[in-house]
């Protein structure tokens, strides 16, 4: 078993670890976290670049991956606290961009500004606990090579959008998409699909 599995099982030590790494109640790292440690841990391809006035709350229990030529813009915030953030090559993460993890992003995507994709939920359902105190919920959001997600969107915990995708600003996407789809509004639904019959994208003949 590794050492990191270990500190996992033993919740007075993950605890320890948590307070070591981070204040207690705070999402961002310590400082040596922030400046000492990722540095060396997070992974940057060739040509990767992260604006100085970035938030990356990146923690090492936890995995981060920028791909060669992607770009992390300012102002915006990656976490990977609670899953993997894992980002393609060629990739842009727009102005104001909130990510957190578990997400998967290919290659060749394009994240607007202002989009929020979060791979955590806070739990809920037990009325006599705050929900800030609730435990967290995860599921992974993936979004495939070459998609294109609109300025504001929303992207929920375990979704799924496919490869050349585009999502129309302003959205909120609940459910997978597929394959060079658009899809817009809250809830987003598909505006139109690619036919490879006619090489055009085409608007569905019953939308709703
Ligand atoms: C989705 C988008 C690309 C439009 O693509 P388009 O092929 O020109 O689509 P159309 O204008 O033909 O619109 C198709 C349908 O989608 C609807 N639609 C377009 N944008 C929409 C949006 N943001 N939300 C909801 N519906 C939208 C249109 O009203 C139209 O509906 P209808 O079929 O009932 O008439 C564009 O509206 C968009 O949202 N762009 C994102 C802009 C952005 O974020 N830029 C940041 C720079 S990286």
């Amino acid at each position: 078993m590794s050492f990191a599995a270990y500190i996992k099982q033993h919740p007075s030590l993950k605890r320890l670890a948590l307070r070591t790494l981070m204040p207690a109640g705070e999402a961002r790292p310590r400082w040596w976290v922030r400046n000492l440690l990722n540095p060396f841990l997070m992974k940057k391809g060739k040509g990767a670049k992260i604006r100085r006035r970035t938030r990356m709350d990146i923690m090492p229990f936890n995995n981060f991956r920028l791909g060669a030529h992607s770009m992390v813009e300012d102002f915006a915030c990656v976490n990977n606290g609670m899953g993997d953030v894992l980002i393609g090559d060629h990739s842009l993460i727009g102005i104001g961009c909130v990510i957190i993890g578990p997400v998967e992003i290919g290659n060749n995507v394009i994240l607007a500004q202002h989009i929020g994709v979060s791979g955590l939920n806070h739990g809920y359902k037990d009325i006599s606990i705050p929900i800030k105190n609730q435990p967290c919920e995860t599921g992974l959001i993936r979004i495939g090579d070459d998609s294109w997600i609109g300025a504001n969107a929303v992207i929920v915990a375990g979704v799924t959008i496919g490869k050349h995708c585009i999502v129309a600003g302003g959205s909120v996407v609940t459910k997978n998409v597929a394959d060079h789809t658009m899809v817009g509004g809250n809830p987003a639904r598909i505006l139109k699909q690619y036919n490879v019959q006619t090489g055009d994208w085409e608007k569905p003949l019953i939308t709703r």
